[in-house]
């Protein structure tokens, strides 16, 4: 039975991988500090599932400290480290000390501890760190210049793991996920906020004219491509992970209001500082290396967060 060390493990992402590792299987150990990103209920919450299951074993521990406990550490197979703040819009101002505490210092821990024990380590990015790209489709290739604080703590862990690569051998493969939602998505992005707005009859604050677009990627395409990398990538390699779904944000406003069988009140605001104007991924890489492509349109991923949150027209929730 493959073990794991899943970091950010009661998070949107790390509890969805946690899942499916336990139900693939896999042993999972899983470290988190339930930050006060969003509330600790949500986390608890997401871990549910987990929980009852006898091949899961949960350290509460910030990583931040420097250390990764022993325990978590002995007989696994590999480190998969989604421990992160993330988000974009809050990484401004006074609250950039957290995004370097739990992105570029837990991140140093883990690749620390990694490589000294020869464990591989499977990297959450972000296609933050390409800013307002270069070229569309973005390839890894192209020169990152990320516009928020948030990205560019993203890109300097990438930096960082592959230093590590190079000082104690560390095995690492870096993925750069592009906006993913689905069910547990984040409380504070967009299609969490879209449904929390449907059901309470309020208004959605869309930031800037709704026009800025996001190859929006489902969870479990997520979760897949980073298992995938787990198990087959070549040493060092970066992908991008995107699911194929490119989208303006009003026209998704519009698309959940269908689907919920009931408009949104739409307001229009600011443009939020550090938001980029578009997002798409080239996905040739991870395509031809691992043969992973995504699965879940974004009609069919919607539909799915909206049902999860008891939201979708004619649903039971
Ligand atoms: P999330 O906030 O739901 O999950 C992150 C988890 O990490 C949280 O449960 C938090 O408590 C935990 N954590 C934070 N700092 C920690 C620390 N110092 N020690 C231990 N645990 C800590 O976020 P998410 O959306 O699931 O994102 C997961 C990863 O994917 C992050 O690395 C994020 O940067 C990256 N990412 C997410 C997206 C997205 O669209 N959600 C896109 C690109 C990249
Ligand atoms: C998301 C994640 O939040 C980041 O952690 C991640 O690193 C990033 O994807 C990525 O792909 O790298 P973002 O694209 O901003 O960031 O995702 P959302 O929070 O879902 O926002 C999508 C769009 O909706 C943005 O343009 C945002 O400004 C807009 N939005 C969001 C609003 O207009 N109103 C809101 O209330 C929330």
């Amino acid at each position: 039975m493959p073990r794991y060390l899943v970091t950010g493990c009661a998070g949107f992402i790390g509890s969805t991988l946690t899942d499916t590792l336990l139900a693939e299987g896999s042993e999972v150990r899983g470290i988190d500090s339930f930050t006060d990103y969003y509330p600790r209920e949500v986390k608890e919450a997401a871990l549910n599932g987990a929980r009852a299951n006898p091949s899961f074993t949960l350290l509460e521990h910030d990583l931040a400290t420097g250390a990764v406990p022993e325990s978590s550490l002995e007989g696994i197979d590999g480190i998969f480290h989604l421990a992160a703040r993330p988000g974009v819009r809050a990484s401004w101002g006074t609250g950039f000390d957290a995004y370097v505490s739990d992105n570029v210092l837990a991140t140093h821990a883990v690749a620390d501890a990694a490589g000294e024990r020869g464990i591989r380590v499977v990297f959450a990015s972000s296609s933050s760190i390409y800013g307002d790209a270069l070229a569309y489709p973005t390839p890894e290739d192209t020169t990152p210049s990320p516009i928020s604080p948030y990205g560019v703590t993203k890109l300097a862990c990438e930096h960082l793991v592959a230093a590590h690569g190079r000082f104690s051998g560390l095995e690492h493969v870096a993925l750069r996920y592009f906006t993913v939602y689905g069910p547990r998505q984040r409380p504070d992005m967009a299609f969490s906020r879209v449904i929390a707005a449907l059901a309470a009859g309020r208004e959605f604050e869309v930031y800037g004219d709704g026009s800025q677009s996001r190859d929006f990627t489902f969870v479990g395409d997520a979760v897949a491509a980073t298992i995938a990398a787990m198990r087959d990538a070549p040493a060092g390699a970066t992908y991008n992970v995107g699911g194929g779904s490119e989208a303006a944000l009003r026209d998704v406003v519009a698309l959940a209001g269908e689907l919920a069988g009931r408009p949104l009140n739409v307001r229009y605001g600011e443009p939020a500082p550090g938001d980029v104007k578009r997002t798409l991924a080239d996905t040739t890489r991870i395509r031809s290396e691992l043969g992973w492509h995504p699965r879940t349109d974004l009609r069919s991923g919607l539909a799915a967060q909206l049902e999860a949150a008891g939201a979708l027209a004619g649903s039971a929730g």
